[in-house]
């Protein structure tokens, strides 16, 4: 299941992290691909040494604490440090493929965060450039995603998903994986969609005694689904 998170960057954060991204040195984007995924992968990627990408990285970390949505609908337990890409000219697209399932933690030697949730994080205006949509397989069929600039999608890490060419103008984008307290994908979609209904009534009815008791429910079933 997807989930799309609307203007996670306000204005001025987009603003901001162009205006980084602009006066950075991009290189392969293979250094963080596995070995299926480097097979089809060609764009390009932020280097690790980048100056810019500490305040990058905590931009995004910061937009993303602060929003609720995101929240409940990943319920993140870890979180890797967000990458940057860019697709344009002969760099462009890559292929399906499958997010790799462990991932090593930066700067902690041996500790692996087991990906759950992947995120897209659109950066570049739709229409500054042509294709690169974002296609995400799931069990209701193949879905094209191409957001607007600040907005960001999160989708099952498990999914094939892939990247068509960008024929004109320039993608960027963030991305991200992330471990889920939650580890079971419809586990973690039934909580979202109580949690977003509870929230239309609580708007709707206040705290009425129905509303009190089945948000102890929400968080009697997070305390039985929930690892860390
Ligand atoms: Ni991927």
């Amino acid at each position: 299941m997807l989930i799309t998170i609307d203007q996670l960057l306000n204005t001025e954060e987009l603003i901001e992290v162009r205006a980084m991204l602009k006066d950075s040195a991009w290189e392969s984007g293979q250094s963080s691909a596995g070995l299926q995924a480097a097979r089809v992968k060609n764009n390009q990627q932020l280097s690790e040494h980048a100056p810019h990408l500490p305040k990058l990285r905590a931009l995004v970390m910061n937009a993303l604490q602060r929003s609720p949505i995101f929240f409940s609908a990943a319920l993140p337990l870890k979180i890797l440090p967000p990458f940057f890409n860019r697709y344009a000219d002969q760099t462009n697209a890559y292929g399906f493929h499958v997010d790799s399932a462990m991932r090593q933690v930066p700067n902690e030697a041996g500790a692996y965060l087991r990906s759950d949730l992947s995120a897209t994080l659109f950066l570049s205006a739709p229409e500054d450039y042509d294709g690169g949509e974002l296609s995400i397989v799931d069990t209701f069929g193949t879905h094209s995603v191409k957001l607007q600039a600040g907005s960001m999608v999160l989708y099952p890490s498990s999914s094939l998903h892939a990247v068509s060419s960008v024929t004109r103008g320039e993608r960027l984008a963030c991305f991200m994986f992330m471990q889920s307290m939650v580890r079971d994908a419809e586990q973690r979609r039934m909580l979202y969609d109580m949690d977003m209904a509870l929230l239309d009534l609580r708007s709707e009815f206040g705290e009425i005694d129905a509303v009190v008791k089945l948000t102890g429910s929400y968080h009697n079933l997070l305390r039985r689904w929930a690892e860390n």
